[in-house]
């Protein structure tokens, strides 16, 4: 199947910065977490701690600039086209593809062999990159329940009450790592199985020709190969 062209439009640079940030963090909390959960080597926790610490601010504060730049940035509401909307409206129902669920989940499931065209992002594609600001606020949250200097703070404290201590709250912790560990395997996998034009788009900004989409008329216009150069 002939793919769209991937533009720079779908992802201004600023998004490319935060979804660096987001990865490098997350590795480095992913590291650090393993360590503090199980030190398999002694004579690091206090630099696993330090060092989770870090990171975990500068994933809430990348989150927190990810959040309002949706609102003041624009991209592509599709691939193939450089037209622009508020960056936000790509991630909620959109014309395009407001009706395409079950076409997508068939396509998941293997029932179907092509996917809907239409929008930038696919249904559950929203749904599960929604999910991701979701899960890092009750990492955040609950991490901030175990971390000392904020445990006694209202909010944590009386949170951690409620579950029942502060064993509970590790262990939401966690597992919810391993929620983003599955997702981020699912998503590093359906990001490439088309191909890597999606990835090197999203981490170089190289774009790559193909067919042409006006978001007006929901349709393909015609076919772009980048002045010929691939
Ligand atoms: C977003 C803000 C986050 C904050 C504020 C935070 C904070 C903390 C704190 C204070 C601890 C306890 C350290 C100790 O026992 O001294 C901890 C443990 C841990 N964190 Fe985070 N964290 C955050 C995000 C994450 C993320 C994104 C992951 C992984 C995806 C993660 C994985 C872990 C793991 C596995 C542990 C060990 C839990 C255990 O004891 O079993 N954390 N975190
Ligand atoms: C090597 C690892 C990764 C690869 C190859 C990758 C690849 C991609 C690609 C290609 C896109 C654009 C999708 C499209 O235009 O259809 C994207 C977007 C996105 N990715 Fe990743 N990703 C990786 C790691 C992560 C991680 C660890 C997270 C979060 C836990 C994450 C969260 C997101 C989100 C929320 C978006 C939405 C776009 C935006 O924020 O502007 N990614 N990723």
């Amino acid at each position: 199947m002939a793919h769209l062209a991937h533009y720079r439009e779908a992802h201004p640079v600023p998004f490319v910065i935060t979804h660096w940030i987001n990865l490098i963090a997350m590795i480095f909390l992913i590291i650090t977490g393993f360590y503090i959960h199980f030190p398999f080597v002694a004579g690091f926790m206090g630099m696993a701690r330090g060092a989770h610490m870090f990171f975990a601010f500068v994933i809430l504060l990348n989150l927190l600039a990810r959040i309002i730049l949706a609102f003041i940035l624009k991209s592509s509401p599709t691939g193939g086209t450089r037209k622009q909307v508020p960056d936000y409206k790509n991630f909620l129902p959109q014309k395009d593809n407001r009706h395409q669920a079950g076409a997508w989940v068939k396509y998941y499931l293997f029932f179907k062999k092509d996917h809907p065209l239409g929008a930038k992002f696919g249904v559950l594609q929203k749904i599960s990159y929604l999910a991701v600001p979701v899960l890092l606020i009750i990492m955040g949250f609950t991490g901030f329940c175990l971390y000392a200097p904020t445990m006694d703070v209202g909010p944590f404290a009386a949170f951690t009450n409620l579950v029942g201590g502060l064993m509970i709250i590790r262990i939401i912790h966690y597992y919810l790592m391993w929620v983003f560990i599955l997702f981020t395997f699912i998503h590093v996998y359906l990001a490439n199985v088309e191909g890597f034009a999606p990835t090197l788009l999203m981490f170089f900004h190289k774009e790559h020709g193909g067919l042409v989409y006006d978001p007006e008329v929901h349709n393909i216009v015609g076919e772009d190969d980048l002045g010929g150069e691939h």
